[in-house]
C-alpha cells in the first residue's frame, strides 16, 4: 500500500531529486443518489481509505513530466499542448487539472509528478477523481492559493477537477466524485446538494452499530467515456426540456405521475422515474441514518438498485449477482454504486458477515466462470490533503 514516504521514494527513482511535497486524495463509494448529480440532485457518498498519492515538484519550462506506478512509460507533454483528448489516458487527468487551474487564472509553470495509488482502477471507485484531486491539492499549495483551508476553497478545487475531467479527459461526468474526494470528512457520509453546491456531513460510523460496508469490485468492464453515460445524461436533459424545468431536481416526487404523463415516451419516463425517486431516496436515507435505522437504509439501497437496473438500465449481470447474493446471505441492503455498466457494488452487512458474504459472492462468480471479484470492507475516510 503506497503512502507519502514510499511515493516520495518512487519520485526519487523515476524523476530524480526530492519532491517539494506529497499530496493525496481518496476514491469514493456512493451510498445512494446515483445519476442524480448532473440532474442538480442529491447524492450521499463517502471517501474511501484507498488513496492516490502524488509526489510533486514544480518546473519552470512549461512541461509536465508524469510518472505512475501503473504506467510503464512516463508521459512528457508541454502544458501549451494540453487540449481535449491530449495527452490522453491517465495523464489527461493530471494535465487536465494543471490546465483547469491555468484557465482559472493561476498559470502553472510545469510539473514533475510521480503517482502511486491503491484505488482500484476501472472499478467505479473514482480513481480518476482521486488522481485529479491529489494534483489539485498539490497545485493549491504550490501556487499559494490556500484553497485546502476551508470547504469553499475545496469546492473551488473540486470544480476545477471536474472541468479537467469533462474537457481534457472528455468524460461528461457530473461532479460527485471530485466533490467527495475534496470535501469528505472521516466517519461521515457527505450529503451533496448538486443544485446549490452545499454539503452537509451526516455521521456514518457503522462499526459503532456492529455493521460494515462491503465493497464488491466486480472487475466487469466499466468505461464512462463510452456512449452510455452520455446518453443517459442527454435523456435527462431532453426530459427536463420537455417538462420546462432547468433540471429534473425541480420535479418533486409528489408531481412525478403528472410529469410522466406529460413525457409520452416510455424510455424517458423510466429515466425520469429513476432520477426523481432516487433523489427522494437520498432524503429518506439521510433521515434513516440520523435515526440509526439501518434496516430502512438497507431497504433504500435495494430500492435504489432495482431502479437503476430496471428504469435507468445501467446495471449488469455481475452487479445484479453481487447484490442478490449479498441479500441472500443476510445483508441489510445492497446496490450497485457509481456509474454502472460494471464497476462495484456495496452491501450493508453485519460486521461478522463481511468475510462470509464476500466468500459467497466470490463463489457465485466462480460458479459462473467470471473473473473473481475483489471484496473488501471500507470506512468513511478523509478528504484530499498534504501528507508531507
Ligand atoms: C460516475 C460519475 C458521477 C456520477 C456517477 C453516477 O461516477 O463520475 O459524476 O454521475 O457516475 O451517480
Amino acid at each position: 500500500m503506497p503512502d507519502a514516504v514510499t511515493t516520495a521514494a518512487r519520485f526519487r527513482e523515476t524523476v530524480g531529486g526530492d519532491p517539494t511535497g506529497v499530496w493525496s486524495a481518496p476514491g469514493r463509494v456512493n451510498l445512494i443518489g446515483e445519476h442524480t448529480d448532473y440532474n442538480g440532485g442529491l447524492a450521499l457518498p463517502i471517501a474511501l481509505p484507498q488513496r492516490t498519492y502524488a509526489a510533486v515538484r514544480p518546473r519552470v519550462d512549461g512541461r509536465l513530466r508524469l510518472h505512475s506506478d501503473a504506467a510503464r512509460d512516463p508521459v512528457d507533454v508541454a502544458l501549451a499542448d494540453v487540449k481535449p483528448g491530449t495527452p490522453g489516458g491517465w495523464a489527461s487527468y493530471v494535465a487536465g487539472v494543471a490546465w483547469a487551474v491555468g484557465e482559472a487564472g493561476h498559470p502553472v509553470g510545469g510539473l514533475d509528478v510521480h503517482v502511486s495509488s491503491d484505488v482500484p482502477v476501472g472499478a467505479g471507485l473514482s480513481s480518476s477523481a482521486a488522481l485529479e484531486c491529489s494534483v489539485a491539492a498539490a497545485l493549491s499549495d504550490l501556487l499559494g492559493l490556500g484553497l485546502l483551508a476551508d470547504d469553499d476553497g475545496r469546492a473551488t478545487l473540486a470544480g476545477w477537477c471536474q472541468q479537467a475531467e469533462n474537457v481534457i479527459a472528455e468524460a461528461p461526468t457530473g461532479g460527485m466524485d471530485q466533490a467527495i474526494s475534496m470535501r469528505a470528512e472521516p466517519a461521515h457520509a457527505t450529503l451533496l446538494d448538486c443544485r446549490s453546491g452545499a454539503v452537509e456531513q451526516v455521521p456514518f460510523d457503522l462499526a459503532a452499530s456492529g455493521l460494515a460496508l462491503l465493497v464488491v469490485d466486480t472487475r466487469a468492464e466499466h468505461a464512462l467515456v463510452d456512449g452510455q453515460y452520455a446518453a443517459r445524461r442527454r435523456s435527462c436533459e431532453r426530459a427536463a426540456q420537455i417538462l420546462g424545468v432547468a433540471t429534473l431536481r425541480e420535479i418533486p416526487v409528489a408531481d412525478l405521475d403528472d410529469a410522466l404523463r406529460r413525457l409520452r415516451d416510455g424510455e424517458l419516463e423510466a429515466r425520469v422515474r429513476h432520477v426523481v425517486t432516487e433523489i427522494d431516496r437520498v432524503e429518506q436515507c439521510v433521515a434513516a441514518l440520523r435515526d440509526g435505522d439501518f434496516d430502512a437504509v438497507g431497504r433504500l439501497f435495494v430500492a435504489s438498485h432495482a431502479s437503476l437496473r430496471d428504469d435507468y438500465e445501467v446495471s449488469c449481470d455481475e452487479l445484479d449477482v453481487s447484490v442478490d447474493t449479498a441479500m441472500a446471505h443476510g445483508a441489510l441492503g445492497a446496490r450497485m454504486t457509481g456509474g454502472g455498466f460494471g464497476g462495484s457494488a456495496i452491501a450493508l452487512v453485519r460486521a461478522e458477515s463481511v468475510a462470509p458474504t464476500g466468500a459467497a459472492v466470490t463463489d457465485a462468480f466462480v460458479r459462473r466462470r467470471w473473473t473473481e471479484p475483489g471484496c473488501f470492507a471500507v470506512t468513511a475516510s478523509a478528504a484530499a490533503g498534504r501528507d508531507s
